[in-house]
C-alpha cells in the first residue's frame, strides 16, 4: 500500500515581526528566514519522518524548486512524479509574530500549474487501497479525487486553505477529512463548535472518519461510532507555521501503519508539539524517534 500526497511545494520567505502589517503601514521586520514549506511538501514529510512510504506529486518552477525536491528526497519521500515546469515555483510571505502565530500570504505558481493529463499521468502508478493525501493549495483536486476514487484509492482531504472551490469538488468521496471548525464550519454552511459541528459534518458526510482539530484545545475524532478527545502537548511556542501538517502527517502516517486512531491521535499531537517549539515549517518537523521520546 503506497501513499500519494498530491500537494503544494513553496519557498516560505518567513518574517518576524513584532506585529502583522496594517493596511496602509510600513513595517521593518526583525529578520527574515527562508524554508521550504508548502502545506503539501509538509504533509509529505512528516508521512514520511513517521515512517510511512510517500509518493509526493505536485510541481515547482524552473530553477528556484530544486532544494525543494532535495529537502523532500532527504527526508525520504519518492520525488519522480514532481513536474518542473515553465515559471515560478509557489512561494508564501509568512509574519511571524512574537507569540509565534502567523500569518501567510500565498503566491500559487506551479502549484496553480497541475493539469488533467499531468493528473491522469501520476494516477497510472497507483491502485485500489493506496492513500491519496491531498490539501487545497493546487489546482484539479476535483478531478485528483474523481480519479482516485474511479481507482478505489482512499482519500484523505486537509481542506486548507478554505476557498470557494472546496464546494465544487465531490467530498462525498473523503475518507478521511482532517480539518478545523471553520473549515468545517464552512463546508457545512454554517458555522459551530466543537462536537456539535462535528456530527453535523459526520450527518453530511456519514461514510467519512473525521478529525476536528480544536486549536489550544486539542482535537475530536469521529468515525461513526467512536469519539475521541485528544489533548495538546503544552510548549514553549516558537512558530506554530506546519504544526498542523505535521499533525494530519503523523496521524495518516500512523494509522497506515497499523495504529489504533487514539494511538495515531496521540502520536500526532505530539509531533505538532515539538514542530511548535521550533522555527520554519518543514525544518521543524519531527522523526519518528523524537516523536516517540517526547
Ligand atoms: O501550513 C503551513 C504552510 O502553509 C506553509 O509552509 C506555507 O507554505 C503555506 O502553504
Amino acid at each position: 500500500m503506497k501513499i500519494l500526497n498530491y500537494g503544494s511545494l513553496n519557498i516560505d520567505y518567513t518574517y518576524s515581526v513584532d506585529h502583522f502589517v496594517r493596511g496602509g503601514e510600513t513595517l521593518s521586520s526583525d529578520s527574515m528566514n527562508v524554508f521550504s514549506g508548502g502545506k503539501g511538501l509538509n504533509q509529505s514529510i512528516a508521512l514520511s519522518k513517521s515512517g510511512a512510504e510517500v509518493w509526493h506529486a505536485g510541481a515547482v518552477g524552473t530553477g528556484d524548486g530544486d532544494f525543494l525536491i532535495r529537502q523532500l528526497q532527504s527526508a525520504g519521500v519518492n520525488t519522480e512524479l514532481i513536474a518542473v515546469l515553465e515559471g515560478k515555483t509557489g512561494h508564501a510571505i509568512i509574519q511571524k509574530a512574537k507569540d509565534g502565530g502567523n500569518c501567510i500570504l500565498l503566491y500559487g505558481g506551479a502549484n496553480q500549474e497541475i493539469t488533467k493529463s499531468m493528473v491522469d499521468e501520476v494516477m497510472e502508478h497507483f491502485e485500489a487501497g493506496d492513500y491519496l493525501v491531498l490539501q487545497n493549495e493546487i489546482s484539479e483536486i476535483g478531478y485528483i479525487m474523481e480519479k482516485a476514487h474511479e481507482k478505489q484509492m482512499k482519500i484523505v482531504l486537509n481542506p486548507s486553505p478554505m476557498d470557494h472551490r472546496i464546494g465544487e469538488y465531490p467530498l462525498e468521496y473523503v475518507d478521511y477529512f482532517l480539518l478545523n471548525e471553520i473549515e468545517a464550519g464552512d463546508i457545512c454552511n454554517e458555522q459551530g463548535e466543537g462536537e456539535a459541528l462535528l456530527r453535523k459534518l459526520s450527518a453530511k458526510f456519514p461514510g467519512a472518519r473525521i478529525v476536528l482539530t480544536l486549536g489550544g484545545d486539542g482535537s475530536l475524532y469521529w468515525d461513526g461510532e467512536r469519539l475521541l478527545k485528544q489533548g495538546i502537548y503544552k510548549v514553549e511556542v516558537a512558530d506554530t507555521t506546519a504544526a498542523g501538517d505535521t499533525f494530519t502527517g503523523f496521524f495518516i502516517g500512523g494509522l497506515v501503519q497499523g495504529m489504533d486512531a487514539a494511538a495515531a491521535l496521540e502520536w500526532a499531537a505530539k509531533a505538532a508539539a515539538i514542530a511548535v517549539s521550533r522555527q520554519g515549517a518543514a525544518p521543524s518537523i519531527p522523526s519518528r524517534d523524537e516523536v516517540d521520546g517526547f
